[in-house]
């Protein structure tokens, strides 16, 4: 078995991640069937009633700063969008597991959330909480490495500190593969929807993507800015170039870059001791 091929396999079978497989798979049988509403939807998942609360939390926190507060989670599908929902759900425990043993991560997530938000306002993208949600997933490959690989995430480490080398050079090394790719099969074995799988997979290299290009383009674009800003920790010290393709996308000039800036500032400072408060 190839190295990558062990590693599809593993995304398979997640052992020290955990998930929620009845409800996803129960999720990916509804989104198929059009007459779905939001209602039925939202009935799905209310019969699990700690993920309920854990999911009105998560969308009524400061992350997503809604005005009105959202009591339902139908109400949720229709302010947010399904994929959000979904994805929310999914990946509920990832976040757990981030906030627990990656601090760092988790705020350069956040970070990089926030940072998507804005740009994708901005640049008058539909349903921007979606590009949110995508940004803030972008690294989940990193979160499998540790925890589903831990010896092989050592080494990697170990790599990235004795050669100075960014974490994704260090990656391919020892894997053959970056965690953009491995967050991409993940996001693609949960059924997660393209628009949010394409962005995870290619915010390294956003020129490849096959598809939703400006989505590819903000995700690039924050967690550079991010990294930039040093705001939370994403594995290493070096901030990744810049695709010239991908900033002709969405680039801004001085005083756009100014006032996004701004906007960034205030966000990060309500998000520097945010948790999703999942316990
Ligand atoms: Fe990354
Ligand atoms: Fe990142």
């Amino acid at each position: 078995m190839t190295k990558n091929e062990e590693i599809k396999k593993r995304l398979k079978n997640l052992k020290s991640l955990p998930t929620l497989p009845t409800i996803v798979s129960k999720l990916n049988e509804i989104v198929d069937d059009d007459e779905a509403t939001a209602i039925s939807l939202g009935k799905i998942i209310e019969k699990d009633q700690v993920l309920t609360s854990k999911l009105l939390r998560m969308v009524n926190s400061s992350f997503f700063g809604f005005p009105q507060r959202i009591s339902t989670v139908s109400n949720a599908i229709v302010l947010l969008g399904f994929n959000v929902i979904k994805t929310l759900v999914v990946t509920s425990s990832i976040f757990e597991v981030m906030q627990s043993s990656d601090i760092g991560l988790w705020e350069h997530s956040l970070g990089c959330a926030a940072c998507a938000g804005i740009l994708a306002r901005r640049r008058g993208i539909n349903n921007p909480e979606e590009v949110s949600t995508a940004a803030l997933i972008h690294d989940i490959g990193k979160v499998v490495i540790r925890a589903e690989m831990p010896e092989d995430y050592s080494k990697i480490m170990d790599l990235v500190l004795t050669r100075d080398i960014p974490m994704r050079k260090a990656e391919e090394e020892i894997l053959g593969v970056q965690h953009g790719e491995i967050g991409k099969w993940l996001s693609m074995e949960w059924n997660l929807p393209d628009k949010l799988s394409i962005p995870i997979g290619f915010h390294h290299h956003p020129d490849d993507a096959p598809d939703f290009k400006d989505i590819v383009a903000i995700i690039h674009v924050s967690d550079i800015l991010i990294r930039a800003w040093g705001f939370g920790f994403g594995g290493d010290k070096w901030v990744p170039p810049l695709d010239h393709r991908a900033w002709s996308l969405i680039k801004f000039g001085k005083k756009e870059g100014m006032e996004i800036l701004e906007e960034l500032d205030e966000k990060l400072a309500e998000l520097k001791n945010f948790t999703m408060d999942l316990a």
